[in-house]
């Protein structure tokens, strides 16, 4: 089909046809469905007919090759036009093969693996026929109380850009037509929801045009450059008007200036939500509102299509605006060769074939031993296999590995960590006990895990958070373990015995109570489907931890939002000249996280020598040189590189990530790792919000995390 022809098919539309192809609804209204899908939002008494859901043009989370191919058949055999479905789902990080959280990917700092893993994602949902995924979410974070933060990359612009770029690629590959193995992919939520204030979720949000561009948006940015060929609306207000009805972000920033003509659809209600916003005083005004900020699909609300006919009628809304977004539609369609095959990839066959094979598994261990972060060790990992273990804790025997947006994962497919150790040490040297549950225990739960406890060399906990206490909404206040969690070590720490613990959480967390009293600390995040396997791995030194955080662990939720991004203030603590109090800081708690962005160890042991520049006075560019050794065991280290501008048009951070490396150093083998730092980098937006870099004198640092770096100081000489 070629776009006079899709243009013809637009033109034999009613207006009713091209409202319904608007729509996008839930598997449970089609004919033909066998699974009813994911149901991520309210799942209200949609006031539609039989003709809205026989014109309607996508469907949300429906899974499964046969299944969406009764769908489709069923569909086409009662469509006028012949127009086929598009099928939307959540494939986040994986579809039944689960791969770490994002947060964790985030932590990863690899790229390859990162663009694997949505390769894979993409493989299972397509062979299983899913066209579109919803992901990669890129929303920038910086407070962990918001439950979403799991499933981002982390907090750093720079980083962010690079995961969504990889995601994309990953998803979608290069030709969507030919390589029915991939899926469309669907960048979210537009815009800054990750901003949301006070961490809670669908909260307002209010950010500086400047702070938005600067901070918020490349990610995004990245991800379209890529050629993500969707997005989805926020459900947060950006400058007090929902993203979904924003027609300054949505038509004059993403289309008008970024360009972008794909498809934009609205987050689930998000339309109808901009009547309790307050800025829509009716169904009418909201699809008024988001049709006009260029909101192409409406998710699981019905405003467009009781409305748009009536809005085109009565010449409030030209019917042009329609057909773009309806072309766009089609256009995405085409794309994916549904004129010529409507069931595209959905193939029943290759479907057992290729969803959760062992190479797709294989894939999932090596990312979940990449993504989980060292935070302590005090010589006791790794472990010995001679030694005499008790797994205690309420994820000790839990399947609650898969973490949240894994709908189609099972915890029966999952590799418990119970399963994980035993393939490492025999039955005999093993005693397992559940010490409590997640939220709450028995005193019994608690004496049995004490009396398991004396008979070991080591006490290994899996604490956690369910993953019902993040994700979409759930969000937290307080952000330590919950207390029978604290108690139960505080009980097991009177033994005199190491103490190893391992978290299962998709938070960063505040975690006192739990580092002073252990001797080593494993983040496992939510590892996925062979998360027990991998955090074996790990804990017996069969993998080396090379995970590095992508998100700052707060000292106290007092803090937050705490990053590393930070600017000075007038009067920042611990300048030379600063007073003793009246300098920005607590009474009570350093201003510095518990743990800082990019930290995380390793059995191995880096040391960085000879950092030079090779001119401190830049022009165009210069190179960061540094030479990194390794007097450990072989592992990899991610070098990393900041700049800060130390005199701007606006106050600067106080360092920025420009790029890293993550290498693999053999015992004793020393490396020389080199950046190439351009002015270019040092661009950003200033007042004006023109973007540009300012002459003057900077400082590069390079080193093992935002906090343990070198300074290298130069001038930009323009
Ligand atoms: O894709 C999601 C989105 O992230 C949150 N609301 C529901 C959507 C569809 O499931």
């Amino acid at each position: 089909m070629d776009r006079s022809e899709l243009m013809n098919l637009l033109n034999q539309m009613t207006i009713e046809e091209k409202t319904a192809q608007l729509m996008q609804l839930a598997t449970p209204f089609y004919k033909g469905a066998k699974e009813a899908g994911e149901i991520t939002g309210p799942l209200e008494e949609l006031d539609i007919n039989e003709d809205h859901v026989r014109n309607s043009g996508s469907v949300l989370g429906a899974s499964g090759a046969e299944n969406i191919r009764n769908i489709q058949k069923t569909y086409l055999a009662e469509s006028r036009l012949g127009i086929p479905l598009l099928f939307m789902s959540d494939i986040v990080h994986g579809y039944k093969t689960i791969f770490p959280v994002p947060l964790a990917i985030g932590c990863s700092w690899d790229m390859q693996l990162a663009e694997e893993s949505a390769r894979i994602a993409a493989r299972e949902a397509a062979v299983s026929g899913i066209h579109v995924t919803f992901a990669p979410m890129v929303d920038l974070v910086r407070d962990p109380r918001w439950g979403r933060v799991m499933e981002s990359s982390g907090e750093d612009p720079h980083l962010n850009s690079e995961f969504a770029r990889a995601f994309v690629k990953g998803f979608q590959g290069d030709d969507l037509g030919s390589d029915l193995e991939r899926v469309a992919a669907c960048v979210k939520h537009f815009a800054a929801y990750g901003a949301v204030e006070a961490g809670r979720d669908y909260n307002y949000v209010d950010l500086s045009e400047r702070e938005l561009r600067e901070t918020y948006l490349p990610a995004y940015k990245a991800a379209l450059d890529e050629g993500c060929e969707m997005v989805m609306t926020a459900f947060n207000t950006v400058d007090g008007i929902p993203a979904s009805g924003n027609k300054r972000l949505m038509k004059e920033l993403l289309r008008d200036e970024w360009g972008f003509n794909g498809v934009v659809i609205s987050d689930w209600g998000a339309i109808k939500e901009l009547i309790p916003h307050g800025v829509a005083e009716d169904e009418r005004e909201a699809a008024y509102k988001s049709i006009m900020a260029g909101v192409d699909i409406e998710m699981m609300t019905t405003t467009y299509v009781h409305h748009l006919s009536s809005l085109v009628r009565d010449g409030v809304v030209s019917e042009e605006i329609i057909d773009e977004a309806v072309l766009r539609i089609l256009e995405l369609k085409h794309k994916l060769g549904l004129f010529e095959n409507p069931f595209r990839g959905a193939d029943p066959t290759l479907e057992k074939e290729v969803v959760l094979c062992e190479n797709h598994r294989l894939t999932a261990r090596k990312l979940a031993q990449k993504s989980s972060v060292l935070l302590k060790n005090e010589n006791v990992l790794p472990l010995q296999k001679s030694q005499r273990v008790s797994l205690i804790g309420p994820f000790a025997e839990s399947d609650d590995l898969l973490g949240p947006w894994s709908w189609l994962g099972s915890g029966e497919d999952a590799i418990l960590l119970k399963e994980g150790l035993l393939s490492k040490i025999s039955p005999n040297q093993l005693q397992i006990a559940k010490g409590c549950g997640v939220e709450s225990g028995t005193k019994e739960e608690l004496a049995y895990a004490i009396e398991a406890a004396k008979n070991s060399d080591v006490l290994l906990l899996a604490l956690g958070e369910r993953s019902d206490m993040s994700g979409e909404a759930g969000c937290r206040a307080d952000i330590r373990l919950p207390q029978v969690q604290l108690e139960l070590i505080a009980r097991l720490k009177e033994l005199n015995k190491p103490i190893v613990v391992v978290l299962f959480n998709g938070r960063p967390l505040d975690l006192h109570g739990i580092i002073e009293e252990a001797d080593a600390v494993l983040e496992a995040w939510y590892p996925g489907t062979e998360g027990g396997a991998a955090i074996a791995d790990l804990l017996y030194g069969d993998a080396n931890p090379s995970g590095r955080l992508s998100m700052s662990f707060p000292y106290s939720v007092g803090q937050v939002p705490v990053y590393y991004n930070h600017f000075n203030t007038g009067r920042p603590k611990g300048a030379p000249d600063a007073q003793v109090r009246y300098v920005s800081q607590y009474l009570d708690i350093p201003n510095e996280p518990l743990f800082p962005f990019g930290y995380g160890l390793s059995y191995a042991s880096f040391s960085y020598h000879n950092a030079s520049l090779s001119t401190t006075k830049m022009t165009e560019e210069l190179e960061v040189r540094v030479t990194v050794k390794n007097t450990g065991v072989e592992g990899e280290e991610v070098v990393q590189l900041y700049v800060r501008d130390i005199a701007g048009d606006v106050v600067r951070p106080m360092k920025e990530l420009k790029d890293f490396k993550k290498i693999l150093l053999r015992r004793g083998e020393e490396k020389e790792v080199s950046f190439t730092l351009s002015e270019e980098q040092l661009r950003y937006h200033h007042s004006d919000l023109s973007f540009e870099s300012d002459p003057g004198a900077f400082v590069a640092y390079v080193g093992s995390n935002s906090r343990d770096v070198i300074e290298l100081p130069f001038q930009l000489v323009k």
